[in-house]
């Protein structure tokens, strides 16, 4: 039986009906669905349309379908069904199994396009808990492979060619930035979506006179949503996860390709872990980096959920359109996505290891203490852009010869300035050259051991799950 076959003759047609139903991949949401209806019989209840004892047996009920088909670690088990549309259909026919006609009461004062958009933001913000903590186990991970890494360094790129050299702490410390904006985005859209459409009815608000902050405190939200038309079409917040999702995924891409960049032959930074690597049935030698090539690939994923989205929404006339289903399946890819990525990058973060004798080799040459040859210079009052000029010089001079800057003669150097002194030498060293970046920010060794710390207390309270739950009860 339909949930809307009273004014049709014609039944559907078969091919149709199974095609537009939406049970196979919102059963997903069954945990969301349940919390919804046990508030709104809460709200029933309270406007006296249902009794307590009728209010009580309708939540036992809702309970006990939960437990049948939901997974010892929460998730749903609903996949098939021979007659239900989607999941508020699935959950009512099992109500009606269960209860007989109380279950068909429960729809009272409801339409699925105020469900299904309460649905979705329960999913998001459950979804924005469970990745705001994968993303500290990242950030903590990048943060103890710094921690470990000390002193060593690396050369930084502009323009992919060797700029000036870096800690390896101060260059995994920049993911951390990333991670942390990733966060302060996820939280944003958590924030926003926090209201609750449950009382919008089908588009202009509940038939009933509803006390709407009844379930939205039972589930959790700051308050009902102000305006029904928005709280049945709105799916802002969809999109906003997807895009911060997507940012995300440009933020992972880059990691992967820097690492898969770094494990070649040509850098050799990097060495694969074997348990992290794949090998190629064609050639015995390869060791292939498999995981941060998926890594990159399935970022493209995340920016098509975005762009989907942003498609699918864009057209939209207000307020409920059956196109709305379609946001469904972008928003559980970019979950889905982000999740199994954020499974294996800590472990693989963890196991990263590095050939610091090639790091620390390509910082060394190249002439790298270039700019600190010409802070050396401004120090002695040559002004930058003579400075820049004259260690140009020196430059030249040195590659000619073969030599770094500090295998030049107080002489040769002397023929590009008279201000180079016995001092020049000590003023290009790796550590000088590392030290004199000393502002907030920079890669002095000083500077990276304080941001250190200052990432690891900027990450430690994100990794705590249980203040988040307490706060989003209910779903
Ligand atoms: N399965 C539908 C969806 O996901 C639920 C809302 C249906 N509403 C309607 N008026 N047909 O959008």
């Amino acid at each position: 039986m339909k949930m809307w076959s009273g004014r049709f003759r014609e039944p559907l047609d078969p091919q149709f009906e199974t095609w537009q139903r939406s049970l196979p991949f919102d059963w997903r949401l069954l945990p969301q669905e349940i919390a919804a209806s046990k508030a709104h019989a809460s709200a029933l209840c309270a406007a006296h349309v249902l009794t307590e004892a009728e209010t009580a047996e309708l939540r036992a009920a809702l309970d006990a379908i939960a437990v049948e088909y939901t997974t010892e670690a929460g998730q749903a088990l609903v996949r098939e069904h021979a007659s239900a549309e989607d999941i508020h259909h699935f959950v009512e026919l099992k109500l009606v199994e269960r209860v007989g006609s109380l279950g068909l009461r429960l729809h009272t004062g409801r339409s699925r396009n105020e469900q299904i958009a309460t649905d979705m933001r329960l999913y998001v913000r459950k979804t924005i808990v469970h990745e705001i903590e994968d993303l500290a186990r990242w950030a903590e991970a990048l943060i103890e492979l710094a921690h470990t890494a000390g002193d060593a360094v690396m050369p930084s790129y502009t323009h992919l060619q060797r700029a000036e050299p870096v800690l390896v702490a101060h260059w995994l410390l920049a993911y951390v930035e990333m991670i942390l904006r990733d966060v302060s985005r996820l939280k944003d859209c958590s924030e926003r979506l926090n209201v609750c459409p449950l009382g919008s009815g089908a588009v202009a608000g509940a038939t009933l006179a509803l006390d709407r902050t009844i379930a939205a405190r039972e589930l959790g939200f700051a308050a009902p949503t102000a305006n029904s038309m928005d709280a049945t079409s709105d799916r802002d917040f969809a999109l906003e996860f997807a895009q911060a999702a997507s940012v995300l995924g440009v933020h992972i891409s880059r990691f992967a390709e820097e690492i898969t960049l770094f494990a070649t032959n040509e850098f050799g930074f990097v060495e694969l872990r074997e348990s992290f690597s794949t090998g190629s049935s064609a050639m015995p030698q390869k060791k292939n980096p498999d995981l941060t090539e998926l890594l990159r690939g399935k970022c493209g994923s995340l920016l098509g959920a975005a762009t989907t989205l942003s498609t699918l929404l864009k057209g939209l006339p207000l307020a409920y359109n059956k196109d709305l289903q379609e946001t469904q399946e972008p928003v559980f890819a970019a979950a889905d996505a982000v999740e199994g990525m954020l499974q294996v990058l800590p472990k693989f973060t963890r196991a990263l290891c590095f050939r610091h004798g090639r790091m620390l080799a390509a910082a060394q040459s190249g002439y790298l203490n270039a700019m600190a040859a010409a802070t050396y210079l401004v120090h002695k009052g040559v002004p930058f852009r003579t400075a820049h000029e004259k260690v140009g010089h020196a430059v030249r001079f040195a590659m000619e010869k073969g030599v770094e800057l500090d295998g030049l003669t107080l002489d040769e150097l002397r023929q590009f300035g008279g201000e180079f002194g016995e001092d020049f030498y000590a003023a290009v060293t790796l550590e000088a050259t590392l030290d004199c970046h000393d502002v907030i920010g920079g890669t002095a060794r000083e500077r990276v051991r304080k941001a250190l710390d200052a990432a690891a207390e900027r990450v430690a309270p994100l990794a705590k799950p249980a203040v988040e739950e307490a706060i989003h009860a209910g779903a």
